[in-house]
């Protein structure tokens, strides 16, 4: 029987670029399952398709159109039929580019900059009207205090290991970065809103929180006994959340470590041993251009502290190659960089031009093949490390976090403190129990335990 337009309608959110995004589709939803459109996961079967998009280098943007082509042909089968297909561009590629994504691809109906989700419901109202949609207001806070609270089943289906955002957007202005200008000036939530969605996850069976910010550890907001708090003080309170065994945070910026989150390493357990502090280059004279206001030495100075605290603390990063003017003396600094902090993993990407950056207008733009080069020569490297890093854990027993489902009937993945992907066998216990667990096997992106 073919579907009807009584049939509950259906939404299907794909997500591009970080955790934030990934957060931001369940919350958006979220709202809309309170509309009558249920989440899906088969594009075929959708009446709303979100594209929930990344703008931060060329590529993940270039990505959405080819995206859009694909789904037009859907669409374009779709039309006037009792159930046609309606497209929408939320995310940060709809927040630089608004307007020109319904000139350069009309199929698209609605077009939702990432502060704006809160209006998500009524602007696909306005959109089946057939008028195009764009809107690409920032007005951060509002968001939070307007969009719905997830419900238990909500969260239940999302697993036992949950983000939740705290912060947003950005005032840091590094020369390379489209955030601030996607994302909006830093704005952070209340500690009673975050309290309240932590305590609602909890009670819903989620025993891992990861707390997410574009700089998470910028952080701050009144605290309940009147002072100024900051992630350090807001993980205290977190930790004192019954049944909340794990917490974690990213990404984190080097210039805002201070000594109280250094201390909920030191004092909490609950605290997971790793640290994702980005650096993107090695050489001061880049870090420089990058406006990245840290040297090299305050990087090492703040993972110095971090390993004094907390001496089995994993380290990861970001890294950019190939940024304008960097010479090889400065890449080969970038690799000494590497080698003093051995890493326990890493992303590291090419340089890419971003349009309205300062990096743009740079002189001196690293030819593409000395990017490929040096692109190569890194992350050999920093998978190197990887490796090592997860072969030393053989024969080492850790508490796991049971996630999900394995591949293969009989096993499950958990989660290591060090967020390596454990697969474990399913007798040790079930979804959503910590259990400890030896570790027989490393390969480069997981770990095997019995
Ligand atoms: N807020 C985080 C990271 C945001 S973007 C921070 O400050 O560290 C995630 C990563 O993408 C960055 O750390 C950087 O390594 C990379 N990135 C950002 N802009 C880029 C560009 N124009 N070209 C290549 N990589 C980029
Ligand atoms: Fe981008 Fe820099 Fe802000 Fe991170 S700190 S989001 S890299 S501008
Ligand atoms: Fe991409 Fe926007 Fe996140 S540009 S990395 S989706 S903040």
């Amino acid at each position: 029987m073919s579907k009807t337009s009584a049939d509950p309608k259906k939404v299907f959110v794909k997500t591009y670029g970080c955790q934030m995004n990934v957060y931001d589709s369940t919350r958006m939803q979220d709202a809309l399952e309170l509309d009558g459109y249920e989440p899906t996961d088969s594009l075929e079967d959708a009446d709303l398709v979100l594209l929930n998009t990344c703008h931060i280098r060329e590529k993940a943007a270039e990505k959405v159109y080819s995206e859009i082509g694909r789904i037009r042909k859907l669409k374009d089968a779709r039309a006037g039929s009792d159930r046609p297909m309606m497209i929408g561009v939320t995310g940060c590629v709809a927040q630089a580019e608004g307007e020109e994504i319904v000139s350069r691809a009309p199929a698209v109906d609605l077009v939702v900059g990432p502060q704006s989700y809160h209006h998500l419901p009524a602007l696909v109202q306005q959109a089946k009207t057939g008028n195009r949609v764009v809107e690409t207001n920032f007005e951060i806070d509002e968001k939070f205090k307007q969009l719905p609270a997830a419900t238990a089943k909500q969260h239940r289906d999302r697993g036992v290991a949950a983000f939740l955002t705290v912060q947003e957007g950005c005032d840091k202005f590094c020369t390379f970065c489209v955030v601030p200008y996607t994302r909006g000036a830093e704005v952070s939530r209340s500690v009673k809103q975050i309290v309240e969605e932590a305590k609602g996850m909890v009670a819903a069976g989620v025993r891992e929180i990861t707390l997410l910010g574009q700089n998470v550890n910028a952080w701050h907001g009144a605290g309940p006994d009147g002072r100024e708090w900051r992630l350090g003080e807001l993980i205290f309170e977190l930790a004192e959340i019954g049944g909340l065994d794990r917490l974690r945070y990213t990404t984190s910026h080097p210039v805002d470590m201070d000594e109280g989150l250094i201390a909920a390493h030191r004092d909490l357990d609950c605290l997971m041993p790793y640290l994702h502090l980005p650096v993107q280059a090695g050489s001061d004279r880049i870090l420089k251009a990058m406006n990245r206001h840290h040297s090299v030495a305050d990087y090492f100075n703040v993972i110095e502290r971090m390993r004094e605290v907390r001496a089995d603390i994993a380290i990861s990063g970001d890294f950019i190659v190939g940024f304008p003017g960097e010479t090889d003396k400065d890449f080969e600094d970038t690799m000494r960089l590497v080698e003093t902090v051995k890493y326990a993993s890493a992303f590291s990407f090419k340089y890419s031009v971003r349009p309205g950056t300062p990096g743009a207008d740079m002189n001196d733009q690293v030819p593409e093949h000395v990017k490929n080069e040096r692109l190569q020569r890194l992350q050999a490297l920093l998978n190197q490390q990887q490796e090592g890093f997860n072969g030393d854990c053989v024969g080492k027993e850790m508490q796991i976090l049971m996630e999900k489902p394995g591949r293969k009937p009989g096993q499950l993945i958990g989660r290591s403190p060090w967020l390596q992907s454990v697969i474990v066998p399913d007798t040790l216990g079930q979804i959503g129990d910590i259990v400890k667990v030896r570790i027989t096997d490393a390969a480069p992106n997981s770990l095997v335990g019995i």
